[in-house]
């Protein structure tokens, strides 16, 4: 299975390269955009290649992350799905944007793209987001997008540079998908 490419309004969406690791660093090597990231920022280039190296080496069944690029300003973040679990049908998201790119509707664009293949070509019936508490873009985008916030803290769910942290659930049923 490959990732497929998505064009939208403004954004291109392609299977994150190697090659990305500047791109990608401007969000991953930045500590206010990791605020509440599962992992501390990369703390050079080099560890976001290798996260993104970590990404490539898993089978595409089970994740698979886009690069998302503004087709008239270079790249802009990325989205990605892990926790597949295809016996119940189910996978969370997970998305970023670098700094410079926030609050211009960028990751709903994405998201809706993304979502569209999730419930469509890899048929799930349930997605979900983890996100923390404190995380208002997060759960803003999340709201936006049709997810409902199904849990209070499940508390201490994360463990990030030795500090345990809570999140909340939130999905979207393929039934409240509006797409
Ligand atoms: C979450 C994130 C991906 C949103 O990306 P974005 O492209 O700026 O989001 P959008 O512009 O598409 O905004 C979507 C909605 O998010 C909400 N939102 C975005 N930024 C917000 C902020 N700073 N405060 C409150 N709500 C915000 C709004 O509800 C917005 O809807 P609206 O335009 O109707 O108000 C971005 O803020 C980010 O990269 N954050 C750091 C990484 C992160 O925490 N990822 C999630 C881990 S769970």
């Amino acid at each position: 299975m490959t990732l497929p490419i998505f064009e939208t309004r403004r954004l291109l969406l392609r299977p994150i390269e190697e090659s990305d690791a500047p791109g990608l660093h401007a969000a991953y090597g930045d500590p206010e955009a990791m605020r509440f990231w599962d992992a501390p920022p990369s703390v050079d280039m080099a560890e976001t290649a290798s996260r993104i190296r970590q990404t490539l080496a898993v089978e595409r069944r089970w994740h698979g992350m886009w690069a998302v690029v503004v087709r008239s300003g270079g790249f802009a973040g990325m989205i990605n799905y892990h926790n597949v679990d295809p016996r119940n049908r189910r996978l969370a998201l997970g998305w970023i944007v670098v700094p410079a790119f926030w609050h211009q509707g960028l990751m709903t664009e994405a998201a809706e793209v993304v979502l569209a293949h999730c419930f469509s070509a890899m048929d799930m019936h349930r997605i979900e987001a983890l996100i923390e508490p404190e995380n208002t873009a997060s759960r803003g985008l999340a709201t936006r997008l049709g997810f409902t916030q199904e849990s209070d803290v499940m508390r201490d769910r994360l463990l990030v540079d030795g500090q345990y942290r809570g999140v909340l659930m939130y999905s979207l049923l393929k039934a409240d998908w509006a797409g």
